[in-house]
């Protein structure tokens, strides 16, 4: 693969993930591990996260000292699913700003339908990363970030738990500057488009709607 896509498989990604992909792992533990999971990932998709000095006082000197731009980042959701990993990662960085895309897959041709659009302005002074689990086909991702381009989004990174060939190749395409975090790549997608061996439905195992 790519020198754009990094796989995060720190021993305790590959366990959550683990985890995750059993079948018999029951909704509130699917959902608590998503967002477990999402706080080792974060940690490495936010790598490079521009950092202000501030002049501070220890209890013993005063020292200048680097704090977050928590305002230059932004989060964007790929509705539904994307809100699980989106939870974990505000628990890092609780001052980033959120952005939400409503995408749905039509069952038939696969292609990503968009139903909603809301996020932060300024793009183009932010980081933004982009967060849904699963990368599929990556039609949902390639139509979420070209929407965030065509607000002014410069720097963006796609963070998702599980990846198909397939789908890195077509978002790579794609955006080929925009690198790709994921806990796995996976072997390939089935004739409905789902990640095999995966770990189903994501949304619905995040939410209990089957
Ligand atoms: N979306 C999912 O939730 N799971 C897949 O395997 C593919 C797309």
């Amino acid at each position: 693969m790519s020198r754009d896509v990094t796989v995060v498989d720190h021993p305790l990604v590959r366990h959550k993930l683990t985890l995750m992909r059993a079948g018999d792992t029951g909704t509130a533990e699917f959902r608590q591990l998503l967002r477990e999971i999402a706080l080792l990932l974060g940690y490495e998709v936010l790598h490079d996260l521009p950092l202000t000095m501030q002049m501070i006082e220890t209890p013993l000197a005063p020292m200048e000292s680097p704090k977050l731009e928590g305002k230059k980042l932004v989060l964007v959701s790929i509705l539904r699913a994307g809100t699980g990993l989106l939870d974990g990662l505000l628990d890092l960085v609780p001052a980033a700003r959120v952005g939400h895309i409503g995408l749905y897959r039509d069952p038939e041709t696969l292609e990503a339908v968009e139903y909603y659009f809301k996020v932060p302005g300024y793009l183009e002074d932010r980081m933004v990363v982009v967060a849904d689990p699963m990368l599929a086909t990556g039609n949902s991702a390639i139509a979420a970030v070209a929407r965030l381009k065509e607000a002014g989004a410069k720097s963006i990174k796609f963070l998702c738990l599980l990846a198909a060939p397939e789908g890195v190749m077509a978002f790579q395409e794609a955006h080929p500057g925009v690198p790709i975090f994921t806990a796995a790549i996976d072997d390939h997608l089935n004739d409905h488009g789902y990640i095999i061996p995966g770990l189903g439905d994501a949304g619905d195992r995040l939410y209990g709607t089957k």
